[in-house]
């Protein structure tokens, strides 16, 4: 449901902008928590790391998953203890350790990065409980393991485990995985909730003490388009209670965490940009926007996927890539007219379209343009320093109607 009049209203003083909708927020949060009773959630702030996107999430009584030191921070700064922030990522550096250890569960991404965490204990004087990331030896749909940047491979954990064991300053008492995002199958993502209960039954019994704690990681996609049927959560929570329920006595201390960003708020957000000029030449209708690829890069990216693979099953690549068709493009306009046009931008390249010859209502300049479900992965991963235009506005919706600064 788009807020037609709220955007209409802020078009008047902005040539783009976000619009986060926090009733949408709402909503889905609170859905995932009565259908995942019993596990913690935990919001993958990198999705959108806005300070009043971030607030309304943390409200509903998520914990944080920390892709950096700074997320950590932001973490901390709500309130959060260890056991609500999981900072989990590749390639962290001495500081990143430093100053995580004591403030946050740190997620072991490597073997080398075990043996760092113990040395960065031992001169802190501290002992800290700490998670690996692991990389199975499985997929959503093989039980072979492949070859990933992320995490410790299964069988090199087992190796390195007695050393581990011995350190004095820390404990591996969890563990993570993430395989990967945007999945629409729920499904196959209940299959992988039971391979990971499994392998939680493994990693105690190597631990030899019990697990404290099992991360699932993501996976949960969203509709970006009406025309995609929306993930079945209601099935996927049925049967993460199944399997809670099979494996309490054999995992009777380990807490489920479940990570999600784009489920939480992707569909909160809209993107929504003015027509600043209209061209034609020869022949070609050209409607030209504030703010696209510098604004919201994933309609640019599919356009650029489809001009070199023609390939409309391309799949997906998250977060730059999920489709060629999953970008509703809405103009606000209604002259009962239509026409076909390229929509473009304002940057000296021409990569920076959103669509090429497609039949829209007519659009004249001044007219607003909104496309939806734009609330995660949208205006972090655009290049907005391109040209030094200025960037769009990031606005948050509150439940009462207010329209604020989400950047506050
Ligand atoms: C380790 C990890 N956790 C969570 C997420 C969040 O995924 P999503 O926003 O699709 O829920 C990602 C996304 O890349 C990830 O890599």
């Amino acid at each position: 449901m788009l807020n037609q009049e709220v955007i209409l209203q802020q078009a008047q003083t902005h040539d783009s902008f976000y619009l986060y909708d926090e009733t949408r927020i709402l909503e889905n949060t609170r859905q995932l928590k009565e259908e995942f009773p019993g596990v913690q959630f935990l919001y993958s702030v990198k999705a959108n790391p806005y300070p009043a996107v971030l607030r309304c999430v943390l409200n509903q009584g998520f914990g944080v998953d920390a892709a950096s030191l700074a997320e950590v921070r932001m973490g901390q700064k709500a309130g959060l203890g260890k056991a609500e922030i999981l900072y989990s990522a590749p390639a962290k550096t001495d500081r990143d350790l430093q100053e995580a250890i004591g403030v946050s569960t740190v997620i072991a991404d490597s073997v080398g990065e075990v043996d760092r965490l113990q040395d960065v204990a031992a001169q802190l004087g501290i002992h800290a409980e700490i998670g690996v990331r692991l990389n199975p030896n499985f997929t959503y749909t093989e039980d072979v393991g492949i070859s990933a940047k992320f995490g410790v491979d299964e069988e090199q954990f087992y190796e390195n485990l007695p050393r581990w064991k011995a350190m004095e300053n820390i404990t591996i008492t969890g563990i993570h995985a993430h395989l990967h995002s945007q999945e629409m199958d729920a499904h196959l993502m209940a299959a992988y909730y039971g391979k990971m209960f499994k392998l939680a039954q493994r990693v105690q019994e190597a631990l030899g003490a019990p697990l404290k704690f099992m991360n699932l990681g993501s996976g949960m996609g969203i509709n970006f388009t009406e025309r995609m049927q929306p993930f079945d959560t209601p099935y996927l929570g049925k049967e993460a209670r199944r399997l809670m329920e099979q494996f309490r006595s054999a995992l009777p201390q380990t807490k489920i965490y479940i990570e999600t960003g784009r489920y939480a708020v992707g569909k909160s957000g809209t993107y929504c940009t003015k027509v600043l000029d209209k061209k034609v030449s020869r022949g070609k209708t050209y409607v030209l926007l504030a703010n696209t690829l510098n604004g919201f890069m994933r309609p640019s990216t599919a356009v650029m996927m489809s001009k070199y693979m023609q390939d409309p099953t391309a799949p997906s690549w998250e977060p730059m890539f999920t489709g060629l068709d999953t970008v509703d493009i809405l103009p606000l306009t209604d002259r009962g007219e239509k026409e076909t046009v390229t929509l473009a931008g304002s940057l000296c390249t021409g990569t920076d379209l959103v669509a090429e010859d497609i039949c829209l209502p007519r659009l004249e300049r001044g007219d607003v343009v909104a496309m939806p479900n734009a609330g995660a992965y949208a205006a972090v991963v655009s290049p907005m320093q391109f040209a030094s235009l200025v960037p769009p506005a990031q606005l948050f919706l509150t439940k009462d109607g207010q329209v604020v600064d989400a950047t506050r």
